[in-house]
């Protein structure tokens, strides 16, 4: 019986820990090599959403797990142009028999309903606001190989939470692994979640406590393509005085804390350019690892190996 990987709640701490320990043991392997077995089959990369970082290390991943990926980048050039749904994409191209589909998708996809159709995994690569697991697995990978473990550390969130899909796998996976969630945003950019760890979660409206209480910050872009309201520049500047990450508010956070950010940065709004030379920041690291996460992935939950 194949899996899906839609989130992370579903999946149990010892299978986490798993899927982290042997994304650790490829990238100790040897960060550069490919694989040179025969090539398996294809699988459907069906990126519906813009993305750099997420559709080339699953292109990455793939190759090295000896599986060739197919793309679909966009609507440009498909069938979409002419009206065809995105579920008819997905079930079309999954008469073509892939191994398996990577699917980036907005919330106008019910993925749970479309995967009840299918008869292939389907690995989330970012729905909507809905969730990114293999982004907060990615996460978790680099804070366990800078600490050792993420058990009862402080994992602070800030920015537009509310757009967040990374925020709301990271729920998923704090719940699991044990670590402890805040967020300091506007009142504008607050979430609305429904689950009763969200109630455990701790909510900071100044920067300056938010900082000090965190091990690690997780620095958040503003999503203006999903906010209805506008995001003008006025609030802008005015975000980035009390909720960006500056060489000025880095004081407030502690020595040994890490910076990260899932990418692509708005510089001037939730950080500025200095921030990512700090030696606290871990954020290219997150890209290195995001290959070798997306392999695990591919190799145990989907190939079984
Ligand atoms: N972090 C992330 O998902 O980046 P992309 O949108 O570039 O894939």
């Amino acid at each position: 019986m194949y899996q899906n990987l839609i989130d992370l709640k579903s999946k149990s701490p010892e299978f986490i820990n798993q899927l982290i320990s042997l994304a650790i043991e490829l990238k100790n392997k040897d960060a550069r090599s490919v694989q040179k077995s025969p090539v398996r089959g294809c699988a459907g990369l069906l990126f519906f959403e813009p993305s750099t970082r997420t559709r080339f290390s699953f292109e990455m991943a793939c190759v090295k797990a000896g599986v060739h990926p197919l793309i679909l980048d966009g609507s440009t050039g498909t069938s979409l142009e002419k009206g065809e749904s995105l579920e008819d994409t997905i079930y079309n191209i999954e008469a073509m028999k892939p191994l398996f589909f990577v699917i980036r998708s907005s919330d106008q996809l019910n993925l749970p309903e479309v995967i009840k159709h299918l008869r292939t995994p389907v690995i989330n690569a970012g729905w909507g606001i809905q969730g990114h697991p293999t982004q907060a697995l990615l996460d978790v990978m680099t804070l366990i190989e800078k600490w050792g473990s993420v058990k009862n550390k402080k994992i602070l969130f800030l920015g537009d939470v509310k757009h967040s899909r990374v925020v709301r796998s990271h729920l998923e996976l704090a719940e699991s692994l044990g670590y402890h969630i805040g967020y300091c945003c506007p009142a504008d950019f607050k979430p609305q979640v429904n689950s009763p760890f969200f109630n455990q979660t701790i909510y900071f409206d100044q920067i300056d406590r938010a900082l000090q209480w965190a091990d690690a910050v997780v620095a958040l872009r503003v999503q203006k393509e999903r906010h209805t309201d506008v995001v003008g520049s006025e609030f802008i500047d005015k975000y980035r005085k009390n909720f960006g990450l500056n060489r000025h508010s880095l004081t407030l956070l502690k020595n040994d804390a890490l910076i990260l950010h899932p990418g692509p940065i708005n510089y001037g709004v939730e950080l500025e350019k200095e921030v990512t030379k700090d030696d606290r920041s871990v954020i290219l690291h997150l890209v290195t690892n995001g290959v070798f996460i997306r392999e695990a992935v591919i190799r145990k939950l989907v190939l079984n190996e």
